[in-house]
């Protein structure tokens, strides 16, 4: 299963969440990432440039994808950027979209390292709406009520399965 959504939208304790009620693996793609590349994603961006850390997001979600056993994994907010990525999480596997809108999501944030893309609200927002259809293009299932608790959003889209 893969969890789509903007950045702060919940989606890495959602994962961890889902993962621990489920008894599978949890991946966090922004970590897998620095851990393949052993460098902080800040440190791709401000580098290499954003092309080279799609590059490396792409290669780390084909990774993960052919992982030999079912496993749980937060992609980070851009990875519907791609035509290639929505093509293999439409192909994959369950895609679920935690759609908190990109304000909420921006107001959640408290850790704006592994997010050099994310400079003011307005921006958020900006970056949110365009990703929008391309977020509901690859989603399977869309949780729409994101102020419940982590628990209950675990719970109910464990019943819907
Ligand atoms: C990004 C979101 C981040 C991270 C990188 C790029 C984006 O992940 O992958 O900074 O393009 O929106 P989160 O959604 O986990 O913050």
């Amino acid at each position: 299963m893969f969890l789509v959504g903007p950045p702060g939208a919940g989606k890495s304790t959602l994962a961890r969440k889902l993962a621990f009620l489920a008894g599978l693996t949890c991946i966090d793609l922004d970590s897998y990432i620095e851990q393949f590349a052993m460098t902080s994603i800040r440190s791709i961006f401000a580098q290499q440039g954003e092309q080279v850390f799609r590059d490396i997001e792409a290669e780390c979600l084909r990774i993960v994808a052919a992982h030999p056993h079912p496993v749980i994994v937060a992609c980070g907010g851009g990875i519907i950027e791609r035509p290639e990525n929505r093509s293999l999480l439409k192909e994959q596997g369950f895609v679920v979209f935690l759609n908190r809108t990109p304000l909420e999501s921006f107001k959640r944030i408290d850790n704006f390292t592994m997010r050099p893309l994310l400079t003011s609200k307005e921006q958020a927002a900006a970056l949110g709406e365009r990703r929008a259809p391309l977020y509901e293009e690859v989603a399977d299932y869309t949780i729409c009520n994101v102020h419940c608790t982590c628990s209950v959003m675990a719970h109910n889209l464990l019943d819907e399965l």
